[in-house]
């Protein structure tokens, strides 16, 4: 799995520029009634039987659909209005004509759309090219799809018949998006400028499509900002819209700005407690343009309050090597407001963005308990927009392809041979693992949501995927997804909690290595390595193998991160080589580099038992790639272990920092790591893995932010990503309760909590792909969490839908 999933993201390149327009795109209502009569109204109707409640695409009701009153003429103005009670990205509309069991023959030839995002300021939807008029239908039956481009976020919806001449008309609606999870009310931005330079086409870096108030300065709505279309690398360039060059990207000159800076406010729906930013920005170095230097954000939570004055911000690593478009993150750590105002602070003549978007708590994760229905409208196959640009360097792409090959075959071979051994060895306990899988928190967390409130909450269902303008052919049969009802099905009846594995998979998936797993609760909040009950008792009936380290001699430098139940601290220590008795060939007691992680004084005795526990089973670890206990502080409070820590830090920053070596590079003094260097670090992490495996530990977080860095690339495995800031965004928290590194998760541990060996071996797979890439950008970097969470359910049905990486 992981072989297909490495290659086809690094030879492609990030081919997914669209994504958010064709993975959202799930009916919101009208034909499942999620949209309750009392929301759907209309400016007048034609009698009590073609009121507005009938207008439900695809139902046959009442007189079959809304007409409104009267012959519709040319200057008429009649809407069916729908309110959605909050804002969807709704990125397609069907419609249909009155059938009314062949009774019916009227229909709206064209239409268009308003929208308003409070129910009170109202604007027209307009294409591209500027044109209100969508084409309707052309017959009493057939529903018509068309694709919002710019698609439109909104809270309520005017479909608005049009016609040229006198006549009746009907309609039936079917909206399709997806919930608004950013919640952006707004944005508000100086105005875009015009790129020009000798020899250079003009480039028009306005955003064209914002829908508040125009001027100097933009403000009180949205546009290309949150479009869901990303620039292309070369901002000139644009996707497949006849429009002029530079569509895609707002643009502004450091010249027209005084500070050297661009000033960006948002505003939300309500308050939001945030983790992280993303904005996609152009880094055409040899144009002037770059990705912002580094960027500050404030925030507040009512308009009339000052702005909170401890601001958050990020300090970006400047890229002159790489010309290509990405997502820059900033992480927001958890601030709460309604407000955010930004700073971003030119690097270049010029900065471009294409999308912002943000992620914050709160959201549910009930997108995969949706229940799968009939797909109302017929279901075309799906075509994901897959671009495959021209890589820089396709060289480089071939020979990374043939390293990860090599890397893949070891791997595949360790595993084999591990998982050989195991079977040569203990048949009688894979027997007895079969018997009790006891799955974790996760779905714990899903078994205690009331099933009910999660389908009022999330009225979505079926997803359908036309993305071409040519549509389909309603009177053919309804073709079933039978995998994905059948699946619906069976969670709905299910308990998850007590489920095993599903049919569907249980062939693909051999659970070698599922085990009564204890989960431990980190100091710092986290959940840590899961260990199979077996090995926790066993260790923990011994005593802790390492000494008592003097609290005093621990010099804090930094702290690294934090958790519910403690902190993460890099220390120094002097006289270690002495309390390790290690053999003084060489003498130099110098001071070391550890982590010291921490338990807080006053916390519960669960907590203090667990961590006692950790030190336990961590003291057994022993291997030159794990990190490994080196002593602890248990005598008094506050307990602490302090293990090892490696003078490159993460392997994640030390990447980011990084390019490819090259003869570029070398003569010019930039930091780099060779290919060989890639596949040495590589092949490290395979090894402590394979050890983790050979004791039945799952790690359950491996990414390169787990990973240290010491001298000449040897490498180790560590655990506290999760308590860091600096990653939090890397990180999902349902409901405050638990966080979860989805974008390394493979989907049966997202969707069904089961954390193996191989699910270990997964995120080992998108650990290379961050490490190849040089951990420029987070996996599924166009993905919301929500959406990657879906795409899992994708992975699950395996129908071609899924996005790689
Ligand atoms: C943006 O620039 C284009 C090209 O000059 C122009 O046609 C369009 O009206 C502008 N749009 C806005 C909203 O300023
Ligand atoms: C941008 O302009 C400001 C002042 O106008 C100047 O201080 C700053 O150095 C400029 N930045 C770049 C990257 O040119
Ligand atoms: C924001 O969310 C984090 C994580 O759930 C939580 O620890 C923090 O207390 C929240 N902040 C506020 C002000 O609610």
């Amino acid at each position: 799995m992981y072989l297909r999933l490495l290659l086809l993201t690094l030879l492609t390149g990030h081919s997914t520029s669209e994504v958010i327009l064709s993975i959202c795109r799930y009916a919101l209502g009208m034909y499942d009634r999620t949209i309750r009569d009392e929301d759907i109204t209309a400016s007048s109707q034609w009698y009590e039987s073609t009121g507005p409640q009938f207008a439900r695409l695809q139902r046959e009701e009442g007189d079959g659909a809304w007409c409104p009153a009267g012959l519709l003429q040319p200057e008429d103005v009649q809407f069916l209005q729908i309110h959605l009670h909050k804002l969807y990205f709704i990125t397609l509309i069907g419609t249909q004509g009155r059938h009314a069991r062949a009774t019916g023959k009227e229909f709206a030839r064209s239409y268009r759309v308003d929208y308003s995002r409070n129910g009170d300021r109202w604007l027209s939807w307009k294409d591209h090219q500027g044109q209100q008029i969508i084409k309707g239908n052309v017959d009493e039956y057939e529903v018509v799809l068309n694709d919002l481009r710019p698609p439109i976020i909104a809270s309520h919806i005017r479909v608005i018949p049009v016609t040229k001449v006198p006549m009746t008309v009907c309609m039936r609606v079917e909206l399709y998006g997806c919930a608004w999870y950013d919640g952006l009310k707004s944005y508000s931005i100086p105005e875009g400028e015009t790129y020009m330079a000798p020899g250079h086409p003009i480039a028009y870096l306005n955003d064209s499509t914002y829908d508040g108030y125009l001027g100097r300065r933009l403000f009180d709505g949205l546009g290309q900002l949150t479009d869901g279309v990303l620039g292309l690398d070369d901002f000139t360039q644009s996707h497949q819209y006849r429009v002029w060059p530079g569509y895609d990207y707002v643009g502004w000159k450091n010249e027209s700005t005084r500070n050297g800076y661009v000033e960006v406010e948002f505003q939300f729906d309500r308050p939001r407690n945030f983790t992280s930013m993303k904005v996609h920005c152009n880094n055409k170095f040899t144009k002037g343009v770059k990705i912002f230097q580094r960027a500050e954000c404030l925030f507040k939570s009512r308009q009339q309050s000052d702005w909170e004055p401890e601001s958050v911000g990020v300090v970006t690593v400047l890229d002159d090597k790489n010309p290509s478009s990405r997502f820059v993150i900033i992480p927001l750590q958890q601030r709460v407001g309604s407000f955010i105002l930004c700073r971003f602070y030119f690097a270049d003549t010029w900065m471009m963005f294409s999308e912002i978007s943000f992620q914050s708590g709160n959201a549910l994760l009930t997108i995969m308990l949706r229940q799968q229905r009939e797909p109302l409208a017929p279901t075309t196959i799906n075509h994901m927009v897959k671009h495959d640009e021209p890589k820089t360097s396709v060289l480089i792409g071939c020979l990374v392809a043939i390293i990860l090959l090599l890397v893949v075959i070891i791997v595949l071979i360790l595993w084999k041979q591990y998982i050989q051994k195991r079977l040569e060895k203990a048949p009688r306990r894979i027997l007895e693992e079969d018997a009790t899988v006891r799955l974790s928190f996760y779905s714990y967390t899903i078994g205690n949501n009331n099933q009910t409130q999660i389908h009022q909450s999330n009225p979505t269902y079926e997803r359908i995927f036309p993305l071409d303008l040519d549509y389909q052919q309603p009177t053919k049969p309804l073709r079933k997804l039978p995998e994905l009802s059948q699946s619906a099905e069976d969670s709905g009846k299910r308990n998850l909690t007590k489920s095993t594995p599903h049919q569907g998979f249980q062939n693909s998936v051999p659970h070698y290595a599922e085990t009564d797993i204890v989960n431990l609760q980190g100091v710092t909040g986290n959940n840590m390595y899961a260990v199979p009950a077996l090995t926790v008792d066993s260790l923990t009936k011994k005593d802790i193998s390492v000494g008592e380290f003097p609290r005093n001699q621990l010099r804090m430098k930094e702290k690294l991160g934090e958790g519910q139940f403690g902190e993460v601290h890099l220390c120094e220590v002097e006289g270690l080589q002495d309390f390790l008795e290690m053999s003084s060939s060489d003498c130099s007691n110098q001071p070391v580099l550890v982590a010291v992680k921490m338990l807080r004084a006053n916390v519960t005795k669960t907590a203090r038992n667990d961590f006692l526990k950790e030190i336990k089973i961590i003291s057994r670890l022993k291997h030159p790639n794990i990190i490994r206990l080196l002593g602890v502080c248990v005598r008094d409070d506050p307990l602490c272990m302090i293990t090892e820590y490696m003078e490159n830090g993460d392997l994640n920053q030390f990447l980011s920092q990084r390019e490819i070596r090259s003869q570029f590079t070398t003569a010019n003094n930039i930091p780099s790591v060779s290919l060989h260097n890639l596949l040495y670090m590589a092949t490290q992490i395979a090894s402590g893995m394979k050890y983790l495996a050979s004791l039945n530990f799952v790690h359950r977080d491996l990414a390169t932010r787990n990973c240290l860095v010491g001298n000449n690339h040897t490498l180790k495995i560590a655990d506290f990503g999760m308590s860091r800031n600096l990653y939090s965004g890397d990180y999902y928290r349902i409901q405050g309760r638990a966080v979860l590194p989805i974008r390394w998760m493979a989907w049966e541990s997202i969707l069904l909590g089961k954390f193996t060996t191989s699910s270990d071996v997964w995120a080992f797979g998108v650990t290379l792909w961050e490490m190849f890439t040089l951990c420029k950008e987070q996996p599924y970097s166009v993905l919301s969490d929500e959406q990657v969470i879906e795409n899992t359910g994708e992975f699950f049905r395996d129908q071609g839908r899924q996005v790689m990486i």
